[in-house]
């Protein structure tokens, strides 16, 4: 099976999906599939279909298919869907999906379980889609080498910037450009804190007000400790770069250490404080990214550091609930690219944007 899926009756392709996790993401995908059918339909020539959804707590089989929207209607405001949790590669095989969606939550450490997932979906001739960057960022020249022994295909666009296109832009939109390196502001939720730190809270007051508003989460260790930015830089330059690195290769500075009287400084000497990710390629290890041209041989490293913005940065006007990039390229030069306010709709739309592009090459 693939996504080349099968034609139906009425001279569409039908696409089945299993979806592996059922979160926000999986559900507004869903929403997303119901809304679009007609435009799957008459622009495409496609109808999705899912087969199977899984999570530990629950899981829904529907061999023959299910729309997006009815599987919305089982599902509802459930916190799993209603049939008894199965192991995913069970329900893996049992779908007979053309495609994995993969939306389970980062683990820590080797992304081992979503990696597993992925696999199996290969082994089982399935594409894969993913909006979780554990597996990028941790395993990528494994997840690669799997699908291409297996002939199959992987896409990830939602796993840096939401749905922001980074991966496509990179791929399609420059072509025969090289990535030499990338400046970004990865983690909205440390924005938020610094910009709240910036009119007198202190970082607990910041991260509480944060968590009340819904941007941090309970544990918001992952983003506060630089390991969410980490995590992205490492998916970028593995896959852009060829770096074969990890999560744990990147320097992170915590924004638990910079002091409020650190943010205050910068804005009073007009610039703006961000947990700025850099990527580069130096001839020698231990360089840093401001000593000199890049060497296209030398090793990738990687930092995330509290930095104070000049204010003609272009990444100083990245707001609280945006992301932006500067890729460094060598046919291009720098090309900025900025998200402004994504919420879980544009994860979904980036997961869209990846099933389209699945469906249209075959
Ligand atoms: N939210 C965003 O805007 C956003 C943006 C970019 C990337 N992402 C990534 O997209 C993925 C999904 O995000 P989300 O916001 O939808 O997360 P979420 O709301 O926390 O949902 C995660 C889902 O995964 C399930 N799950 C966790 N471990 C599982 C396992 N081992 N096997 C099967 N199901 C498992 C959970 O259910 P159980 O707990 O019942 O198993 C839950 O249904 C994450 O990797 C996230 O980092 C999200």
């Amino acid at each position: 099976m693939s996504a080349a899926g099968q034609s139906s009756a009425a001279g569409l392709r039908t696409i089945r999906l299993c979806l592996l996790g059922f979160g926000s993401v999986a559900r507004a995908l869903c929403a997303l599939l119901a809304q679009q059918e007609r435009v799957l339909a008459d622009r495409h020539g496609v109808r999705v279909l899912i087969t199977a959804a899984g999570t530990r707590h629950g899981s829904l089989l529907a061999p023959a298919g299910m729309t997006p929207a009815a599987v919305l209607a089982v599902i509802g405001e459930r916190p799993a869907p209603p049939q008894a949790a199965r192991p995913a590669d069970d329900l893996l095989l049992a779908s007979r999906a053309d495609v994995l969606v993969e939306l389970t939550v980062m683990e820590e450490g080797f992304a081992p379980v979503a990696t597993g997932h992925i696999e199996t979906a290969f082994a089982l001739g399935m594409d894969v889609v993913t909006a979780n960057k554990g597996p990028i960022a941790w395993n990528w020249r494994r997840v690669a080498a799997a699908a291409a022994a297996a002939g199959r295909r992987i896409r990830f666009e939602s796993t840096v910037m939401d749905g922001l296109p980074v991966f496509s832009l990179l791929e399609f939109a420059l072509p025969d450009c090289r990535l030499l390196g990338f400046e970004a502001v990865f983690n909205a939720t440390t924005n938020y804190i610094v910009d709240a730190m910036g009119t007198g809270r202190s970082f607990d007051e910041a991260l509480a007000h944060a968590q009340s508003e819904g941007y941090a989460e309970a544990d918001p260790s992952h983003d506060v400790d630089g390991w969410d930015a980490a995590c992205k830089a490492a998916a970028l330059a593995n896959v852009a770069m060829d770096a074969g690195i990890t999560p744990a290769d990147i320097e992170k500075e915590s924004l638990r250490d910079v002091p409020v009287e650190r943010i205050l400084q910068a804005r009073s000497d007009g610039k703006r404080l961000r947990l700025v990710t850099t990527v580069w390629r130096r001839a020698s290890v231990g360089d840093a990214p401001e000593a000199g041209p890049a060497s296209p041989a030398g090793p990738v490293r990687g930092r995330v550091r509290a930095t104070a913005l000049d204010i003609e940065h272009p990444l100083a006007p990245v707001g609280s609930e945006s992301l932006g990039a500067i890729l460094h390229t060598d046919l291009m030069a720098d090309v900025f690219v900025c998200e402004i306010a994504g919420l879980v709709p544009q994860t979904a739309y980036g997961v869209y944007a990846d099933l389209l592009h699945l469906c249209r090459n075959r």
